[in-house]
């Protein structure tokens, strides 16, 4: 599989929020991310359904909805019908992430799991053959144009070596400082959904190239690891 990038409306301009969204597809991205936040899990409060509705109405893109939210399985259904693909809830305010996971699958939709920096690959254990996707976050989550946090490339690698060794098919994705030099790395470790904001929307050459960039430069990295 190669590599897709997610952009993130995040850092998008929210007064012209459907026009990046149709420039981020006319520039090649088949994903989009919308990030959730509810100021409780993380200090940042963001969009919510009707948002998410609002993407839908303006593009067949696959949409990811990450929900940085407490009692997540609380707003699943909400999210799965405002037209979300796929949703991403996280481990560590998910104690029956299990049957959240079945939660989202029984609605149709494709189900994430994501972790923070300080949460250990292991915690995913018992569910990775339950999810389509696994998130590892590489900042805080809270907010866009953070630093991408190096040390979270060894859990990259464990996951990607863990996925393989069970023959499953879930996506591994990044998301947080996601920029040309992270992108190879992180990839390299790895990663094949790359979620990135600021470097997509805020990127001096436009979006289209920032998004073929960032894929060629992750792309080039899978393609360094296997030559090693
Ligand atoms: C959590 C958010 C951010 C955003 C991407 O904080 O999920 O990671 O999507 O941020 P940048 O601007 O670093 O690509």
């Amino acid at each position: 599989m190669t590599v897709e990038i997610a952009p993130s409306v995040l850092a998008a301009d929210p007064l012209q929020l459907g026009d990046a969204v149709r420039a981020v597809q006319a520039g090649g991205a088949r994903r989009v991310q919308i990030d959730v936040m509810d100021g409780r899990f993380v200090p940042n409060i963001t969009m919510g359904p009707e948002t998410v509705a609002a993407v839908r109405g303006v593009t067949d893109m696959l949409i990811e909805v990450h929900l940085m939210i407490v009692e997540p399985e609380k707003f699943v259904p909400v999210f799965a019908d405002a037209g979300a693909d796929l949703i991403i809830v996280h481990q560590e305010v998910s104690p029956h992430i299990y049957r959240t996971l079945e939660q989202i699958h029984d609605l149709g939709k494709s189900a994430g799991v994501a972790i923070n920096p300080g949460t250990p690959a292991g915690t995913l254990s018992e569910v990775l053959h339950l999810a389509d996707l696994i998130l590892v976050m590489t900042v805080s989550p809270g907010f866009g144009g953070q630093t991408f946090i190096e040390s979270t490339l060894p859990k990259l690698r464990e996951l990607r070596q863990e996925l393989d060794r069970r023959g499953l098919a879930a996506l591994l994705e990044v998301d947080g400082g996601i920029n040309l030099q992270t992108a190879s790395v992180a990839a390299a470790a790895g990663a094949r959904v790359l979620v990135a904001g600021t470097s997509v929307y805020g990127a001096p050459e436009g979006v289209t190239r920032a998004i073929h960039g960032l894929k060629n430069a992750a792309e080039q990295g899978i393609a360094a690891s296997v030559r090693e």
